[in-house]
């Protein structure tokens, strides 16, 4: 069926953007975009629009290069653990257990879907600079580590478990104070962020949790933000954490584990060049560990927590066009059957997309359109002006790079059902997540009686 690879025709100066596709893309013998074996088009008749496809190729591809890479630069103990809130579900959960990663999870929803995965307690982290007691508590009684965010936590905990248990199991969060050039809301380092200790705070707080028997502070944590392309400031972030560690540990603290986060950014346009997964990990690892040798301190087990880089490229969203409204002189918009609900990124962060059709992925580009959601907001564009071959009502468009940050960022904005998820690997597609229908949306909706009886 296969004619060619669109690995291959990716690098053809004509259409650059096809190598934003997932690794398993090729085209077929008439030239449609199949991805995982399958045709993209008959996907979308088979599931309906607006479908998330993920690629099991590329996302265990991925996998293996954090794996590989943390086990040839680092000469320590290393786990990856995935962050959830790039895309949780019960698959995704299973299969980065099955590539033998931990996982971040940052609410009980987020910690349910991974225990039920199957990724193993002990592997599992959970986030958050606001933990109600039934998350730590959800936490604490499956032995999943707690990542302290600030003193709230530690005063929560210090009541939740109970006199006499099993100590809860702490890593602790601080900000490094490490700037970096990506969007402000996704920024997490800088002194002025929500999250983590003060830095000025973290003596005290480890020096009052040295007399808790309800605690054992086994790890440390800093995140700096993500999409970012720099390599500099992960750099810089391990010398941080690596005086924080000897600071911990001299106090008498057990700390085995040092977590430095995620961040790495991906390719959403031809022109993003972000840093490859093998030089990310080989940065951290090499500064991590000429910290630690500098400074005479044994390895810690050196964590890091990818979402983005691990998911993103590996989705593609179809969705149908609808209608076309064009503005003589101005601008041509075409509607699609999904948008801001299925993907809330452009609006949020004029993040940038790439697309194309699934049967014509390479037909010559004829007109310059405006790729409008279908939401009652005026901001809900996915793609401005771009160029596409002459597109018409019922074609099938594809949006690269989807995996990270859009299902799990989904809403029912105007009350409208999340689109379903299919899985693909060799020729196979597999429902992993259901559409929405109307109907689901009401489920939580109460009358009151009174209008009820009210007629
Ligand atoms: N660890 C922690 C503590 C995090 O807060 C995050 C992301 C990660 C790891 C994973 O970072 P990644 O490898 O994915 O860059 N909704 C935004 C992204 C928010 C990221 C939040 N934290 C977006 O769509 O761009």
């Amino acid at each position: 069926m296969v004619t060619s690879s669109l690995y291959e025709l990716g690098r053809d100066p004509f259409s650059p953007n096809l190598n934003l596709a997932p690794i398993t893309a090729e085209l077929d013998a008439q030239g449609g975009l199949v991805v995982g074996g399958c045709r993209l088009t008959e996907l979308a008749e088979c599931y309906g629009t607006p479908l998330y496809v993920l690629d099991e190729v590329t996302l265990r591809v991925a996998c293996k290069a954090y794996r590989e890479a943390l086990q040839h630069h680092y000469p320590g103990p290393s786990l990856p653990i995935y962050a959830s809130k790039a895309n949780s579900s019960l698959m995704m959960s299973s299969l980065v257990a099955s590539e033998g990663f931990g996982l971040d999870a940052v609410s009980a929803g987020e910690l349910l879907t991974a225990l039920r995965g199957g990724v193993p307690a002990d592997r599992i982290v959970l986030h958050g600079n606001n933990k109600s007691d039934e998350e730590l508590l959800l936490a604490y009684s499956n032995s999943v580590t707690i990542v302290v965010d600030n003193q709230h936590d530690l005063d929560r905990l210090a009541e939740l478990v109970p006199i006499g248990g099993e100590p809860a199991e702490l890593m602790l969060r601080f900000t490094p104070g490490i700037e970096c050039h990506t969007h402000e809301y996704i920024r997490t380092g800088h002194l002025d962020s929500k999250f983590g200790f003060d830095p000025d705070q973290l003596e005290p707080v480890l020096k009052n949790l040295l007399g808790c028997r309800w605690a054992r502070l086994t790890g440390l944590h800093a995140h700096i933000g993500s999409q970012i392309f720099e390599l500099d400031p992960h750099q810089d972030l391990a010398n941080v954490m690596v005086d924080v560690l000897q600071i911990a540990r001299s106090m008498g603290h057990p700390v085995e584990n040092l977590n430095v986060g995620g961040g790495l950014g991906v390719r959403y346009v031809s022109s993003d060049d972000p840093p490859s997964i093998d030089n990310w990990v080989k940065v951290v690892a090499q500064a991590v560990n000429q910290a630690c040798l500098s400074r005479k301190l044994d390895l810690p087990r050196l964590m890091c927590e990818p979402g983005r880089s691990l998911v993103a490229a590996a989705g593609v969203t179809l969705y149908r066009v609808g209608s076309r409204k064009i503005i003589p002189g101005l601008r041509t918009y075409l509607s699609i059957d999904g948008g801001m609900s299925d993907n809330p990124r452009p609006i949020t962060y004029q993040s940038l997309y790439t697309a194309c059709l699934a049967d014509r992925p390479l037909a010559s580009l004829e007109e310059t359109i405006t790729l409008a959601g279908k939401h009652c907001e005026s901001g809900d564009v996915l793609l401005k002006d771009i160029e596409l071959p002459r597109v018409s009502t019922g074609d099938v468009l594809v949006v690269f790079a989807t995996g990270a940050y859009n299902a799990s960022m989904s809403s029912n904005y105007n009350r409208i059902p999340r689109p379903a998820a299919v899985l693909v690997h060799s020729g196979h597609s597999e429902l992993v997540q259901r559409r929405e229908q109307p109907e689901d949306l009401l489920r939580y909706d109460v009358m009151p009686e009174r209008f009820v009886a009210l007629g």
